[in-house]
């Protein structure tokens, strides 16, 4: 048995009695289910153990949970049920349980229960937490990636695959609470392992009124009965369920609404003349944005005041600005080093003397950069940029705000503007062409459509992923006129 961790590794957020009892009910007189056995592997102090075998005893009924003191806690609360001998709660670890044997051992209508931990990947690898599927060569990732296709992943995840695994098997259903975010990737999974062996469906539930945390959470039903769809209707809520959207997999992304994004889908289609970028990254803010004080002093964000040439100092417009569409001024310059991503910088010292003894005043503050694509690159380097980010004209959009507000950006002081990491933007050589287009991508029938795509609850709604899907191409005659 490994050890059990803290409160935060395992993603303790222990469900309620009234919300668990309410999804027990739901699940008995909305879905008629009629358990065989109940199996709740990361079943914490019993509230879903509970709330069932009130409904659906005599029951068999298998709960686990890595945490002793819950464990303990769930068993005291049953050991006067009548039905005893048909219960098992017991410590274990999800992750080195032989699922096998305990499965071979379970027969008839299978109903998987629970709270899955509410943690990444990344955020146990940051803890440095061991509460990772252990075969899964979790350091080298290519494991993990097979499995979800990427990087970071939620451990509920992990764990809600290994459900539809068992299930698709035999006959059950599995009723889970997670994160609206993690609901959307299972069902891509879904999507592609097991695309017509189970039903979806979503309610939303309010995770800062149940669990006190401020994000989108939901009660996620996946059953081998009823209708196979390939979409998930989501609901409102669990007292008066009022359908909100239905979710679904199209053209190998979830999209929001599946009935507008249809409608808009003459829209989809690539165009190599532009191409959406983000803008550049360089993780050293204190030392390249630096605000103009006079003709050639400028200040950087230690409060240092240099002296230094223009030549590499550009309007610096970041995704706050263009969020809130301050697009005509800009506060900040930004020390562009370099042209294209590996350009050498060394020319910096014969073009701007000054400038390159700035930069090697500030050496430590790069060398302190954590990302590793600074590694063996040009000193100073950045990330993100290339021959558009010189195009006068631009159009951006901020990826972090949500609202799907695009600019058109003309040059700042007969200057190309340049935008943080955080702005999705394409670049123009003409003002007549970033016009053109810029009248396609927010015309209604265009924005509606893009509209039907965005997960508004996502950290970045807007990336370069998704504004690539439109075509651009506005001889298209599907396209409205620009
Ligand atoms: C979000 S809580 C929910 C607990 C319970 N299912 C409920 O609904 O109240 C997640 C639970 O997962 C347990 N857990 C975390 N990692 C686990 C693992 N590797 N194996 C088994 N249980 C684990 C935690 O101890 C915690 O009780």
């Amino acid at each position: 048995m490994r050890k059990a961790g803290t409160k935060q590794q395992l993603g303790d957020f222990q469900t309620p009695e009234s919300l668990a009892k309410k999804i027990i009910k739901l699940l008995k007189i909305q879905y008629r289910i009629l358990p065989d056995v109940i199996l709740e592997p990361t079943c914490g102090t019993g509230a879903f153990i509970r709330a069932a075998l009130e409904e659906f005893s005599p029951v068999r009924m298998i709960g686990f949970d890595i945490n002793e003191n819950h464990i303990k806690t769930a068993q005291k609360s049953i050991q006067s049920h009548p039905h005893l001998e048909n219960i098992t709660i017991k410590q274990a670890d999800f992750f080195t349980t032989d699922w096998q044997n305990i499965l071979a051992n379970i027969s008839g209508y299978l109903l998987i229960l629970g709270n899955p931990p509410w943690v990444t990947s990344s955020e146990l690898s940051l803890l440095n937490s061991q509460n990772l599927p252990i075969k899964s060569n979790f350091h080298h990732r290519r494991g993990i990636e097979a499995i979800t296709g990427l990087a970071n992943f939620d451990i509920s995840e992990w764990m809600v695959l290994q459900y539809l695994e068992w299930l698709s098997h035999r006959t059950g259903t599995t009723a889970l609470l997670c994160k609206y975010s993690v609901a959307r990737k299972i069902l891509l999974q879904i999507q592609k392992k097991f695309p017509h062996t189970f039903s979806r469906t979503i309610y939303l539930i309010d995770a800062k009124y149940y669990f006190n945390v401020s994000v989108k959470a939901c009660l996620f039903i996946l059953s081998t009965d009823g209708e196979k769809s390939r979409d998930c209707p989501v609901y409102s809520d669990l007292d008066e369920p009022m359908l909100c959207s239905v979710i679904g997999e199209r053209d190998g992304f979830m999209v929001r609404d599946t009935i507008r994004y249809e409608q808009g889908r003459h829209f989809l289609g690539q165009d190599t003349r532009y191409i959406w970028r983000s803008g550049i990254k360089h993780d050293c803010s204190k030392v390249m944005e630096l605000k103009q004080i006079s003709s050639h002093w400028f200040i950087n964000g230690l409060g240092e005041k240099y002296q230094l040439e223009k030549d590499y100092l550009y309007p610096l417009l970041k995704g706050s600005d263009i969020g809130n569409g301050r697009v005509n001024q800009y506060q900040k310059l930004l020390l562009v080093t370099q042209k294209w991503v590996g350009e050498d910088t060394r020319m910096i010292q014969d073009k701007a003397p000054k400038t390159w003894q700035y930069l090697r005043d500030h050496e430590s503050f790069f060398k302190k950069r954590k990302s590793s694509i600074y590694n063996n690159k040009p000193p100073y380097s950045i990330f993100g940029v290339g021959n558009y980010c010189f195009n006068g004209w631009k159009i951006a959009i901020s990826g972090l705000y949500k609202k799907l507000n695009f600019y058109l950006v003309f040059p700042l002081n007969d200057q190309p503007a340049m935008f943080d990491d955080t702005v999705n933007f394409l670049s123009f050589e003409t003002e007549a062409e970033a016009r053109a287009i810029f009248d396609l991508i927010t015309s209604d029938p265009v924005l509606e459509w893009l509209d039907s795509m965005i997960f508004w609850d996502e950290k970045r709604p807007i990336t370069v992923n998704l504004l690539k899907r439109l075509s651009l191409d506005n001889t298209n005659p599907t396209l409205p006129p620009p």
